[in-house]
């Protein structure tokens, strides 16, 4: 990877924590970046005990000063950024006449407000190179409405329009941006959040009949950050068990 450096949000557990290391695996410098220092300090200390370059960063996706001071320490660290995930994101359902605005406001700060800053930090340090990639982790909420969702599901909708505004902007400096929307994937966020009953309606909705796993979901991000992905911009792939395909699924 010609020692090209990843920064990873929200990446101490769940998915991110896959892209880190799916990431690491095929030769990236990672930065570990989460709210939670300690995670991500124990994520990044297993994947260098296991050989990696990684790199824990304490960062707060919705504060626009942490995420200036985050930037500035991966510049001085490493004097590159090529690769940004951004995977941090926050999500919990209310039904939608009880939607609670404080809930909304965090949530776009978080899920929209966040990647946007994230990406022009990234995208300044690579223009001067070039090249870059951007991957924003999008949902198939932001793709087909779902219970509860009011502000997850248009947060990630705001996020998908984010990534071609990105694309179109960003391609001029070598740099593409596409979103990965995951269906339902097993991790601490689904684990806490998701109902016997959202597991079932989701079981009769996706032809593959289960949740995904994050490393079938660190695969895409693999494939869009690879250079065989150059001509692969403004793109939003699900990885959802067919469910965005879905229609009808009995005779
Ligand atoms: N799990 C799913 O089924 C699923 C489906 C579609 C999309 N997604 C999206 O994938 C991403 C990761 O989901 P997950 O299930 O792994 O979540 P998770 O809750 O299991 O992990 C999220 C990580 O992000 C960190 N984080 C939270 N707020 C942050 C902030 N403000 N700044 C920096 N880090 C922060 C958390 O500390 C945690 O380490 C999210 O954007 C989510 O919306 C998940």
């Amino acid at each position: 990877m010609d020692g090209k450096v990843a920064l990873i949000t929200g990446a101490a557990v769940g998915i991110g924590a896959a892209i880190a290391q799916s990431l690491a695996h095929d030769g990236h410098a990672v930065v570990v970046a989460d709210i939670d220092a300690a995670a991500a300090d124990e994520t990044a200390r297993r994947l260098s005990a296991e050989g990696f370059d990684a790199w824990p960063l304490a960062m707060d996706v919705g504060n626009a000063d942490a995420v200036a001071a985050g930037f500035a320490a991966v510049r001085e660290k490493y004097g590159r950024c090529d690769v940004l995930v951004n995977n941090a994101g926050i999500a919990k359902t209310y039904a939608f006449l009880d939607y609670p605005m404080d809930h909304w406001d965090k949530v776009m700060a978080v899920n929209v407000t966040g990647p946007l800053i994230c990406a022009q930090h990234a995208a300044r340090l690579m223009r001067a190179r070039g090249w870059g990639r951007i991957v924003n982790m999008t949902s198939v909420s932001g793709m087909r409405a779902s219970a509860g969702r009011t502000a997850y599901g248009t947060s990630k909708a705001a996020l998908i329009g984010l990534t071609r505004q990105m694309a179109i902007e960003l391609a001029p400096f070598g740099i593409t941006a596409n979103g990965v929307s995951p269906g339902p994937i097993d991790t601490p966020l689904t684990l806490a959040h998701h109902s016997q009953a959202t597991r079932a309606n989701y079981a009769r909705s996706i032809p593959s009949a289960r949740y995904g796993t994050t490393y079938e979901v660190a695969g895409a991000v693999s494939y869009l950050v690879s250079d065989r992905a150059a001509f692969v911009t403004g793109h939003i792939l699900p990885v959802d068990g067919g469910f965005m395909a879905a229609g009808l699924l009995e005779i």
